[in-house]
């Protein structure tokens, strides 16, 4: 690539993350370079490569020999950042469908596939080679019905997945992983898995090379999400354990793992009390946990537990979301008129008179000022052009306006630290 010679375009390439190689005529131009690039998945390659090689040059010569791990140079792992294949829908891939709204469902792209709803029937072959934010028309209804079709991520999972339990919300989600101090490479316990929800917030924090052991008890929600997590492309950050944490015999409950070994724990359990001993045990010293507890008495057991098991720093929160949204609204100018009187204030005005006569003051001073409000003819009513009708003005202005819905209360969430071990 040389941007600064002048140059006569014979063939230029396009990688997927828009970086072009223009193979010039320059007659000292090698046959090598000639040959060098003749597709985009070449492209692509080369770019890795290239990743590769400025980050052992620029990063890792910096470092003691004893750290420069080439593992931290491998660009492919990254492919969504440097080749973001993902910008056009292939065959499958997860996509989310943004139907109204507040109605997200998702579809893996099969070649036949069909998504049908109530808008209508969509044909897999329409999505297919489209980008990720495309708007779909679909194959019938004179093509009146469309989607939207977004590129996944944790918080859209969150609310398009099928539910199998109670899951946590993307606000809850936030807050969960900035108070897990939550980091990429990190080693990560969860349980229960549930419907996965949570999991696929903290993979996308814990990877490229972090670990999250999920556990849950019930098999098929075991069974299902391993299998989720396979077709959404994360299987290789995750390992799903299928046992209960909180058994009776000692020896097969808890997680698995060895002492001291985890950076952080996860609880959204129905008796998390009983998993946070072994939770301690686990856990790196200074290391954080969070518990999701819909009940505030399920806290207050895990609280003692937790200052049992050598916790410190334990903050109970529950959030809130207060969502606003900005638009702009065109508006009447209020008539210029005072306002009519009304058959209302007469009777109070009159009740408020008489209460008046009947005192022993009894000079009737508030009857005066309520009638002085309006001026009116002798009906009573004020005429149109009084009123200012049609004299209106239409104005427009940008206004923010709360959702009529606060959203909450879905759980009490308890942080922690770990102890250091003796
Ligand atoms: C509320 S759901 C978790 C939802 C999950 N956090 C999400 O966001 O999708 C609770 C899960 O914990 C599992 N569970 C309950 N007790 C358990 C135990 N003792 N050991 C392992 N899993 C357990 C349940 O089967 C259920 O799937």
């Amino acid at each position: 690539m040389d941007f600064a010679r002048p140059h006569v375009i014979k063939q230029s390439i396009v990688s997927t993350s828009n970086i072009r190689v223009v193979n010039t005529e320059e007659p000292h131009a090698s046959e090598d370079h000639q040959k060098a690039v003749t597709s985009r998945e070449e492209l692509d390659q080369m770019v890795v490569r290239a990743s590769n090689q400025a980050t052992r040059d620029l990063i890792l010569a910096s470092y003691p020999v004893e750290l420069r791990d080439d593992r931290f140079a491998d660009a492919s792992l990254y492919t969504e950042r440097s080749i973001p294949r993902k910008e056009t829908i292939q065959v499958g891939d997860l996509v989310v469908i943004m139907e109204s709204f507040d109605r997200l469902t998702f579809a893996y792209i099969e070649e036949k596939g069909m998504y049908s709803n109530r808008h209508g029937h969509f044909s897999h072959k329409d999505f297919i080679g489209k980008p990720f934010g495309s708007k779909v028309r679909s194959r019938n209804n004179q093509g009146y019905g469309f989607c939207f079709l977004l590129k996944p991520t944790p918080e859209l999972w969150a609310r398009s997945l099928t539910h199998r339990t109670q899951i946590v919300h993307e606000l809850d989600q936030s807050q969960i992983i900035f108070q897990l101090y939550l980091r990429p490479n990190m080693t990560v316990v969860e349980s229960g898995t549930g419907s996965g929800a949570m999991s696929h917030a903290i993979l996308r924090t814990i990877a490229p090379h972090g670990k999250l052991h999920t556990y849950e008890f019930n098999k098929m929600r075991a069974d299902t999400a391993r299998n989720e997590f396979e077709k959404n492309g994360v299987s290789h950050l995750v390992t799903v354990h299928h046992r209960d944490v909180c058994a009776k015999i000692e020896a097969e409950a808890g997680f698995d793992l060895p002492p001291c070994s985890v950076d952080a724990v996860f609880l959204d359990l129905p008796e998390p009390w009983h998993a946070v001993p072994h939770a301690a045990k686990v856990l790196k010293p200074n290391a954080r946990i969070a518990s999701y507890s819909p009940c505030v008495e399920q806290t207050q057991r895990t609280v003692e537990a937790m200052k049992k098991a050598g916790f410190h720093s334990m903050k109970t929160m529950e959030y809130r979301l207060q969502e606003h949204y900005v638009d702009e609204i065109e508006y009447k100018s209020p008539p210029k008129a005072k306002r009519p009187k009304f058959e209302a204030h007469d009777n109070e005005a009159r009740i408020m008179s008489a209460s008046a006569a009947g005192s022993a003051s009894g000079n009737g001073e508030q009857s005066d000022d309520l009638s002085d409000e309006v001026e009116t003819g002798d009906d009573g009513e004020l005429a149109g052009d009084e009123m200012g009708e049609g004299n209106e003005i239409k104005a427009k202005m940008v206004v923010a306006r709360p959702f009529a819905s606060m959203r909450g209360h879905s759980a009490f969430l308890t942080f922690a630290t770990a102890g250091l071990h003796a």
